[in-house]
């Protein structure tokens, strides 16, 4: 039999644990900040220097964040399973690279990457950004500002990711919470292609009684457990499910 194809989505919750905040809920970043004002075109344009404050600490804190067990047991789901892997994250940290991961798409951007809003050109950028910061490509300055999907922008990879869910076999969905699209049209449109679904996650996502099935508590406790589970059944050669 042929093994089954997996599309894995991940957000803020499997980074929880390594220190990285969720958006949403009383700790959530968007609790205490506005993200009109720094995380859309419009704020930006408004007030750079407030965004890159803004990201000026995101990137310090996600580059210096340590991958946890939940993102280390994706690595060696996607290593050990035989069949096709796609890993589908919402976050812009590096922790699922730091942990092994490879076949991964950032949808949301990445931290470590910034682009010149005058040439479009993107570069590897891991120190702070300023009004100041001049472009390596055009020499420009005041264009510079992160590689992240902001709101109002669109996700990147869109139709790679539909060709991977309509030939999916299981979509699991990981520490997110199931308010932004198109994240959280995934569940159904794997569904519609007879995809089994899975949630792990703190707490029923938005989105909960869609998946067909369902594990909640810590990421670092049932991801691992669950990437167990699985590798032992399709060791076996049984349902993927
Ligand atoms: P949210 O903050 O909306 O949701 C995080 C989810 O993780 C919630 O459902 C929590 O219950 C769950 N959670 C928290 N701690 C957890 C833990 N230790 N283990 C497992 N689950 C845990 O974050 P996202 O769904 O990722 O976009 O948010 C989606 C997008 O909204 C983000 O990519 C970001 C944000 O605005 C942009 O910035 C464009």
């Amino acid at each position: 039999m042929k093994p089954p194809s997996i599309v894995v989505l991940t957000g803020a919750g499997i980074s929880a644990e390594s220190g990285l905040g969720t958006f949403r809920g009383p700790d959530g970043l968007w609790n205490g900040i506005d993200y009109r004002e720094v995380s859309t075109p419009a704020g930006f344009a408004r007030n750079p220097a407030k965004v890159h404050e803004f990201y000026n600490m995101r990137r310090r804190n996600g580059l210096a964040a340590q991958a946890n067990a939940a993102h280390v047991a994706l690595a060696r789901l996607e290593q050990e399973h035989d069949g096709d892997f796609l890993l589908v994250t919402q976050n812009v940290d590096r922790l699922h690279e730091q942990a092994g991961s490879k076949r991964i798409l950032h949808m949301h951007g990445d931290l470590g990457r910034v682009r010149c809003t005058e040439c479009d050109a993107e570069h590897e950028w891991l120190t702070d950004l300023s009004t100041d910061t001049v472009c390596p490509s055009c020499g420009r300055s005041g264009g510079m500002r992160p590689a992240i999907v902001w709101f109002t922008e669109m996700p990147l990879y869109l139709n790679e990711i539909g060709t991977a869910l309509k030939n999916c076999d299981l979509f699991i969905s990981i520490g997110t919470s199931g308010n932004v699209s198109p994240a959280s049209y995934f569940v159904a449109e794997a569904k519609r292609h007879k995809a089994a679904t899975v949630e792990l996650n703190l707490e029923p996502s938005e989105g909960a009684t869609l998946f067909g099935d369902a594990r909640y508590g810590k990421a670092t406790e049932i991801v691992p457990a669950f990437v167990d589970e699985f590798l032992a059944k399709t060791a076996k050669g049984s349902a993927p499910t």
